[in-house]
């Protein structure tokens, strides 16, 4: 799959016709809504875990020297906590273009703090698209973003306001935080 995905999430149809669509958030979307939104609340997704695993050239890093940045990879059991942003469907313009470095839409069900549940949509960059780096050592991931920087900033700043945006909620993320760790010490 070509890194830009804007024409193959134009045609996601899933939503068609809805006035508004809760979108959930786990990376930079949880700290840097740039774009308008109704309503916006705490809320999780099931059975994905959020990693550094996806590679950036067009905002944390270069073609020659990708950043890391999140993406949520299977995992049975687990629980990834984010942000859910109630938004009208002209929005996804915007947000397609902001997440085409691999990202699908893809369909979900997200779940907010008081248990009660949606079906909405969340970006995903699945293994098969051409910027996933996937798996690493913490200690080598948190090398990588230190020496990363891209059109948006450093790397470093997409993991620290990430891992404080976290803490800010209230939720832990031991990868997230463990590479915090080794970048701050
Ligand atoms: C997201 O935040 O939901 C997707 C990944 C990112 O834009 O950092």
């Amino acid at each position: 799959m070509s890194h830009n995905t804007i024409a193959i999430n134009q045609q996601m149809e899933k939503f068609d016709g809805h006035a508004s669509v809760w979108l959930f958030g786990y990376g930079s979307l949880i700290y840097k809504a740039d774009f308008p939104y109704i309503e916006r609340r705490t809320a999780s997704i099931a059975n994905l875990t959020r990693r550094f695993w996806q590679g950036s050239h067009d905002h944390r890093g270069t073609e020659a020297a990708p950043g890391r940045v999140v993406t949520l990879v299977p995992e049975s059991g687990a629980v990834c906590n984010g942000m859910a942003y109630l938004i009208t469907p002209e929005v996804f313009t915007h947000l397609d273009h902001r997440e085409k470095n691999g990202y699908l839409r893809l369909a979900t069900q997200i779940t907010f703090d008081d248990e009660t549940s949606v079906e909405g949509l969340v970006y995903i960059a699945t293994a098969d698209n051409a910027a996933y780096l996937g798996a690493a050592s913490e200690q080598d991931i948190a090398r990588q973003i230190a020496a990363s920087s891209g059109p948006s900033g450093p790397n470093r700043d997409y993991l620290i306001d990430l891992a404080h945006a976290l803490r800010e909620m209230g939720k832990h993320d031991a990868h997230v935080f463990a590479i915090e760790q080794y970048l701050t010490s």
